[in-house]
């Protein structure tokens, strides 16, 4: 259950750096590298000859080689030449269209002719010295749509990270959910709360005091295939929430691009985009390794769920007025898988 004709983050390009990188997304096996000139590129991840997978094979002036007796693959996919064969009747395989953007690397797992790289989201904070950024990787053992229902949802910091981020506010605020057109947006906002231990850090950070009541936010963006901006931050209360100057706020964007693996798996592309401090490279790390931390309380809790759903599959869940945001993404998703499978 995944949709097709969409851009899904892939890799980032420091994984394929040394050699090929084999992934498989959307039930697809890919392999990404670099052809000639020096442009991303993605084929799957077979060998016609043999089947052998390419991603265990290596470059060479920008062709793709198979490590198991040397056909070479060009980035269009097709045979490009074997020691002692003739290619030109060798069958071709799939390529796939991948742009490089933003230091993700994109690709388009449906119709090539339908590929569009207009359609790949801005992402206002990757191009500006504004903004620093920082962010991992994690493959984790569970459907994506789990991820999905996870961020829309953030009632559960309470508990699931109760040292870093939860507070009981959370659970007290009330919560607005708004579709709009592919959109989901779900907003908290908790006014004059104390800020939980990572908000003080980043208050520090910043140069604010850290002891004082703070207004918190959070605005969940969910937009088809699986991508989920939150807007996060607080400011010293009473001085405009998420609309204070400067001054008086440290705010961020939490990043999550999740690509299908398989049914039950997926690739999760965690990160912070914030708008305070952009050049400190300590504070990038040091904000990576938090969120890291937190973020694989998520993946423990996720794929030990996964694991009970595909125990009991014919058990039905609730669905509570915190599960909108996640029900409506859902809803949304459904009805554009449902349509790109009528049309092909
Ligand atoms: S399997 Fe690739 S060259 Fe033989
Ligand atoms: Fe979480």
């Amino acid at each position: 259950m995944y949709l097709k004709n969409c851009w899904y983050v892939a890799c980032t390009p420091d994984e394929f750096a040394e050699k090929p990188l084999g992934r498989k997304i959307c039930g697809e096996n890919i392999v990404f590298y670099r052809g000639k000139g020096g442009e991303v590129a993605a084929v799957e991840d077979y060998c016609p000859h043999r089947g052998a997978p390419f991603s265990l094979g290596y470059i060479e002036d920008g062709l793709l080689v198979c490590g198991y007796h040397g056909l070479k693959m060009d980035s269009d996919g097709k045979p490009a030449a074997m020691p002692g064969q003739r290619t030109d009747r060798f069958p071709c395989i799939r390529s796939y269209p991948v742009v490089e953007r933003y230091g993700f690397v994109w690709v388009w797992t449906g119709k090539a002719d339908q590929a569009d790289a207009s359609s790949i989201p801005v992402l206002k904070w990757a191009d500006s010295p504004d903004w620093g950024y920082g962010g991992g990787l994690y493959h984790i053992q569970c459907d994506y749509r789990l991820m999905i229902d996870n961020l829309m949802d953030l009632t559960h910091e309470t508990y699931v990270h109760s040292t870093s981020i939860g507070q009981k506010e959370i659970d007290e605020a009330p919560v607005s959910t708004v579709v709009d057109g592919e959109t989901v947006i779900t907003s908290r906002h908790m006014d004059n709360v104390t800020a939980p231990p990572f908000w003080q850090m980043a208050l520090r950070a910043n140069d604010l005091a850290d002891d004082v009541a703070v207004d918190r936010w959070q605005i969940c963006r969910f937009t088809p295939p699986s991508h989920v901006l939150i807007e996060v931050g607080v400011a010293h209360a009473g001085r405009g929430g998420m609309n204070a100057a400067p001054q008086y706020r440290a705010n961020s964007i939490v990043v999550d691009f999740i690509t299908p693996e398989t049914e039950t798996s997926m690739w999760y592309f965690w990160g912070m985009a914030r708008q305070f401090k952009p050049a400190d490279v300590e504070l990038t790390d040091s904000i990576r390794e938090g969120q890291g931390r937190i973020f694989a309380e998520d993946l423990d809790m996720l794929e030990c769920q996964q694991r009970n759903l595909l125990q009991y599959p014919e058990r039905r869940l609730m669905k509570l007025n915190i599960d909108a945001g996640g029900v409506q993404s859902r809803r949304i998703l459904d009805r554009l898988i449902k349509a790109e499978n009528t049309i092909t």
